[in-house]
């Protein structure tokens, strides 16, 4: 059975006092679920005292990014090996805000994604296409583009070691969330699009559905055949609302 994941993205928002009482909220809500069901990626500052808020819970920890080099003259960027050093279990690549704000293309999401499996970490890989690339109807087109970038670098074979974030721009903080149908669709375009190379690793791979998930959507949506759970930004940061979300998502 594939491992059902949901995992909060918090970006650019916290404090070390807001983070404690989130954290805290959120470690008595979900008590009881399985370890590793249940994630949050979180600004780089604040992986040294999330990793010893929550190592001996069944909460795990991640980044939001990471540089796509080992070390060197790069001012400003975070290795995988740095995360490593944090016990980091994954490092969000390739999300929409990265790629449109930062101008990351697919080719350094795909370095990226490497660089973070090199570094033992599971890469939770983000795709989906702006609205304009909906209503010209070349979803597939995109997201096939920003897949089949990762699996030309690393082949289909590194898809055991990672997890997909099927995040449709148009959804991202915007309140309005792909209905459980247009997200399915995708979702099982994208396992087929990767059956075409290893019908096994399409099979096994957890894809993650984002944007806008809320506590009165994800229960419908984590019921969909190819749904394996969410990767959730707003409703990360309200704890009440995330953890609805996380036991929605568990196995
Ligand atoms: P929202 O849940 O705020 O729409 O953000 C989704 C997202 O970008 C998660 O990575």
């Amino acid at each position: 059975m594939r491992k059902k994941l949901v995992a909060g993205n918090w970006k650019m928002h916290g404090s070390l006092v807001q983070n404690n009482e989130l954290l805290d909220a959120v470690i008595a809500g979900t008590a009881g679920m399985r370890k590793g069901n249940c994630a949050v990626c979180v600004p780089y500052p604040y992986l040294s005292s999330v990793q010893s808020i929550l190592q001996s819970t069944h909460i795990t920890w991640g980044a939001q990014n990471v540089s796509q080099f080992s070390k060197g003259a790069y001012t400003g960027e975070v290795s995988a090996a740095m995360l490593n050093d944090f016990s980091c279990h994954y490092a969000i690549v390739g999300h929409s805000e990265r790629r449109s704000l930062f101008g990351e293309d697919s080719h350094t999401v795909a370095l990226k994604y490497t660089a973070v499996q090199n570094a033992g970490l599971m890469p939770i890989l983000c795709v989906g296409e702006s609205l304009q690339q909906r209503d010209t109807g070349v979803t597939q087109q995109v997201v096939t583009e920003q897949l089949d970038a990762v699996i030309g670098q690393a082949g289909v074979e590194s898809l055991r070691k990672a997890v997909i974030a099927y995040e449709p721009v148009w959804a991202i903080g915007t309140g309005e969330t792909a209905t459980p149908q247009q997200a399915q669709e995708v979702h099982a375009f994208i396992r087929e699009n990767i059956a075409k190379h290893d019908i096994a690793v399409a099979a096994g791979i957890t894809i993650l559905y984002g944007g806008s998930v809320k506590a009165n959507n994800a229960a419908e949506l984590f019921a969909m055949p190819d749904i394996d759970g969410g990767l959730i930004g707003g409703a990360s940061l309200i704890a009440e609302d995330f953890v609805t979300i996380c036991r929605a998502g568990q196995d």
